[in-house]
């Protein structure tokens, strides 16, 4: 049964049992805690811990999920895999223990030909939590199943958390004996290979508190409700459905594995044979590949972009294991490119499921590419650094690189440290790994320590959650822009407050709000918040506005006048010119996007925005610079449909069918199952949007855009000023042509050309000035060298010539002047130039010279310090400077005691 089977036909179960289908989240969720999601239940955290109202009793889903603690263990064991799915059915409230587990057993053993999974019920294990009678009760009494095949074990195995505080509770396992094979007898507690865990129901009951991951942590008391949170492996029963030994071998993931072996000219399990404890390195190689492919592929997909931090980083090192794992293999990959041979392959196994990885795939390929070749550069100099780093050892004939030299590698150059271990064993060296590791540790654990100090801001959300306890905020400001409501709460530094005076800034949730918070781009509302009061009224500056925790709008405001009251009335009040630059700028992102699409083609999708009032900037997928040319069509494109006045229209409907009209939605952001969606001349411009909108394009009145630039690997900025601003902006450049225009005394058409005549004229006549300069100066270079007097054997020239000859002008004339003496004698040659009071000066010795052991540097040093000034240099030629015009006769007589000295 192929996987996308499997998925479909847990949907259908669950559906037939009254339960809505929700569908998964994005990869990239937005909690500080996680990475990526990496459960079915974690979209719906906030309906188990009671702070929102479900919409449904019951929903199901299937769920990406990527795990990367374990990234080191993929391909050497089979049970890891970094991308997975989790099908997953859940109650808020609704059924618990005894329906969770017959509806499980009855969709796992359903014949296939009615629709289940058709696994034999005798093979089938359970686990429980050391205590929990209760469901071996319901396993032997609804299932039937024998006590010997329930098996008791303990918190670590059988309670689950998040690892983080938050909901948990005691779980049942179902597992699968898939026989001698595989391993011992004796169920899931002795041997995890052959009892293959494929699903796994929690009891969802408790909310557990801060404390070690997995067991040991402080249970703080019950939730709310008693849920069930269930997740079924689906590469695990595609594995079992399938009859294959592991993950990387069913339909989704073999045709990678096959193709790369096919590519590399290697035989998958032709060594060791694939369930062997000790697989070889060429199978372990090609599971990596299978594995990591697919995962790069799915975060890409989601929006993800290789980058040296958090998310980022985690996919560039997907990425790169790939690649480094392919050309290990050798064969094609060993100079040919790896990503755009497998990435397809992936592509196609996946797309039956996801059929954006399809329609999307260009704009994926254009990123994923990018970092290969990327990955090849940072190889390509990595390499030398490694290179020299194993030059050195082997000069000091050590037997090892060093850790840190290593660390460097893989902190800064992303080289792997397999790499450098193999690379440096070529040269015969070893790698101090201790140190490596040390190194590693403690680099862990600043980011740990950073993560921790991220956390604290969590913890913080207390006040907002009890202040959301109180229902949502209303948000009325897509309808009007002033709000009459009450003072919900008051917070400072975190506390709720009941009072705050003049000249305070606190946070001010209010019952409802005409304010905009912050969110898809647009910034925030500015404007003020009034209580009316008897006797002076408080006056509040709004600064800010944001959504900390989902439903709640909270302002930060300065009180201006009077004293505010939690309880009170209050009337928000958006300033009116604001919110209409704000409108014009965010439709203006709306159009930009459309006409960029228009011009580009529709894999230049956007993956980030930012608009205020008069301008707007916006990030999508692009591997080039854009030309002039483009530039301009982009602008003009986006300006016409300005002027077709194309109306502007919001409409809620469900995702699903948001995505069926082909609504464009940001990648990583979560949406509602009602979503809003905004429109710009109908199909033009369709975009998943809460921001606020102009209601026909033409008031966004004109757009001027100022620059285009790259912001990442395939990721390119484009920037334009909206309305007034842009006009502004163009009168702007106008004055500026015009005063260019006056000033050079040209049309301005014809700037360009004149401009670029005159920088030339200059460039040469600064080359001819400087022929001419260093010409005039060469020509006092017979008259000096005649002015050579011998001083102890050395025919010795000392000058100060006329100020204003620059070092290099004065060393040249030095060495002139040198090279006239005579050559077999030695001959020194020291001059000296004043500009703005203070010397600089030149010595020059002879080859003659140097050779009866005179020194230029030494000649210089001792001018210097006649002088006061600084100077060095080698034997040959020196120069220094500082000291006074009026003392350079006494430093050449220094110089001349000097030379007659060390001659004496
Ligand atoms: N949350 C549980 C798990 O991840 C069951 O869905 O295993």
């Amino acid at each position: 049964m192929k996987t996308a089977e499997v998925r479909q036909r847990f949907v259908d179960h669950f559906v037939r049992h009254g339960h809505e289908v929700v569908p998964g989240a994005p990869l990239p969720f937005d909690d500080p805690n996680l990475l990526f999601i990496n459960a079915g239940m974690v979209q719906f955290v906030p309906y188990f811990t009671g702070q929102l109202e479900p919409p449904w009793s019951r929903a199901t889903s299937v769920q990406k999920c990527v795990r990367t603690q374990d990234i080191e263990e993929v391909g050497k064991t089979t049970r890891h895999g970094t991308f997975f799915q989790m099908n997953g059915n859940f109650s808020f409230g609704d059924y618990f223990k005894e329906e969770a587990i017959a509806m499980a057993w009855e969709l796992a053993t359903k014949p296939i030909g009615e629709g289940g999974y058709g696994l034999d019920g005798e093979r089938i294990w359970a686990t429980v939590y050391l205590d929990d009678d209760e469901a071996i009760d319901i396993w032997r009494r609804v299932v039937g199943l024998p006590s010997e095949r329930i098996v008791r074990r303990g918190m670590a195995d059988n309670f689950w958390s998040m690892t983080v505080p938050g909901p948990c509770g005691p779980c049942s396992e179902l597992y699968y004996d898939r026989g001698a094979a595989y391993g011992t007898e004796g169920g899931p507690a002795v041997d995890e290979d052959r009892y293959m865990e494929f699903w796994n129901l929690v009891f969802m009951q408790n909310e557990r508190g801060a404390g070690p991951a997995k067991e040991g942590y402080e249970i703080l008391g019950e939730l709310p409700r008693k849920n069930i949170d269930t997740g079924m492996g689906l590469e695990r029963m595609a594995t079992l459905l399938q009859g294959v030994d592991n993950l990387y071998e069913i339909d989704e993931t073999r045709p990678v594995l096959d193709r790369a072996a096919q590519l590399a000219g290697k035989r998958y399990g032709g060594e060791s044979g694939p369930s062997a404890a000790e697989s070889a390195p060429d199978d372990v190689r090609l599971r990596v590949i299978a594995d990591h492919v697919r995962t790069g592929l799915m975060l890409v997909a989601d929006g993800v972009t290789p980058s040296n931090e958090g998310r980022g980083y985690v996919l560039r090192r997907i990425l790169r294991r790939a690649v480094r794992s392919a050309r290990m293999l050798g064969g094609e990959f060993t100079d040919g490119s790896v990503l755009p041979q497998l990435l397809p392959v992936a592509r196609d196994a996946m797309a039956p499921s996801y059929p954006e990885l399809a329609t999307d795939y260009d704009r994926i390929a254009m990123i994923a590419y990018g970092e290969e070749d990327a990955f090849r550069r940072t190889l390509a100099s990595g390499t030398t650094i490694l290179d020299v780093a194993v030059r050195e050892a082997q000069q000091d004939k050590r037997p090892a690189l060093s850790g840190e030299r290593a660390f460097t590698l893989h902190d800064t150059y992303g080289f792997p440290i397999d790499l450098t271990i193999e690379m440096a064993a070529e040269a015969g060296l070893s790698v101090d790994q201790e140190e490596f590791r040390r190194l590693m540790a403690e680099q862990r654990q600043r980011a740990k320590a950073d993560a921790r100090s991220k956390k604290s801001g969590v913890a913080s959300t207390a006040a907002y959650r009890e202040l959301r306890e109180h229902g949502p905020t209303i948000f009325t400001g897509y309808e009007t822009l002033e709000t009459e409501s009450r003072v919900r709460g008051i917070i400072r530094k975190d506390e709720l407050i009941e009072v705050a005076g003049p000249g305070e800034t606190v946070e001010v949730v209010l019952d409802a709000t005409s304010f905009y918070a912050e969110s898809g781009g647009q910034i925030a509302d500015e404007g003020t918040i009034v209580v009316p009061g008897s006797g002076s009224e408080t006056r509040l500056r709004v600064l800010d506005v944001q959504r900390p925790i989902k439903g709640l709008i909270v302002h930060r405001v300065h009180v201006e006048s009077g004293e505010l009251r939690t309880g009170s009335e209050a009337v928000a009040q958006v300033d009116p010119e604001w919110r209409l630059s704000a409108r014009q700028a965010h439709s203006g992102t709306h159009v930009v996007h459309a006409a960029l699409r228009e011009v580009l083609g529709p894999s230049a999708l956007q993956s980030g925005s930012y608009n205020k009032p008069g301008y707007l900037r916006l990030d999508f997928a692009w591997s080039k610079s854009l030309d002039e040319r483009t530039r301009t069509d982009i602008e003009e494109t986006a300006n016409r449909a300005l002027r077709r006045d194309l109306p502007v229209a919001v409409r809620y409907m469900p995702l699903s069918q948001a995505r069926e009209e082909g609504a464009l939605a940001l990648f990583g952001e979560t949406y509602d199952a009602e979503v809003r969606v905004v429109e710009i001349g109908g199909a033009w411009s369709r975009e998943l949007c809460g921001g606020t909108h102009v209601s026909h394009s033409s008031q966004v009145g004109a757009l001027a855009v100022t620059g285009e630039s790259s912001v990442g690997a395939g990721v390119r900025r484009i920037e334009a000023y909206v309305g007034l601003d842009a006009i502004k902006f163009l009168a702007n450049e106008r004055a500026l042509v015009s005063a260019l225009s006056d000033l050079v005394k040209v049309p301005p058409a014809e700037l360009p050309d004149r401009i670029e005549s005159m920088i030339t004229r200059l460039r040469n006549a600064e080359r001819e000035l400087d022929r001419l300069r260093a010409g005039q100066v060469l020509q006092q270079a017979g008259p000096l060298a005649q002015r050579a007097s011998d001083v102890a054997g050395v025919q010795l020239v000392t000058e100060l010539v006329p100020a204003g000859v620059a070092v290099n002008d004065l060393r040249a004339l030095a060495v002139n002047v040198r090279d006239r003496l005579e050559k077999s004698r030695p001959a020194a040659v020291l001059l000296a130039s004043a500009a703005d009071d203070r010397l600089s000066f030149v010595a020059t010795v002879n080859p003659a010279g140097v050779a009866a052991g005179r020194s230029a540097g030494d000649l210089v040093k001792v001018l210097a310090q006649a002088l006061g000034a600084r100077g060095g240099g080698k034997a040959d030629v020196a120069q220094g400077a500082g000291g006074k015009p009026a003392d350079a006769q006494a430093g050449f007589d220094a110089v001349r005691q000097a030379l007659l000295g060390a001659a004496s």
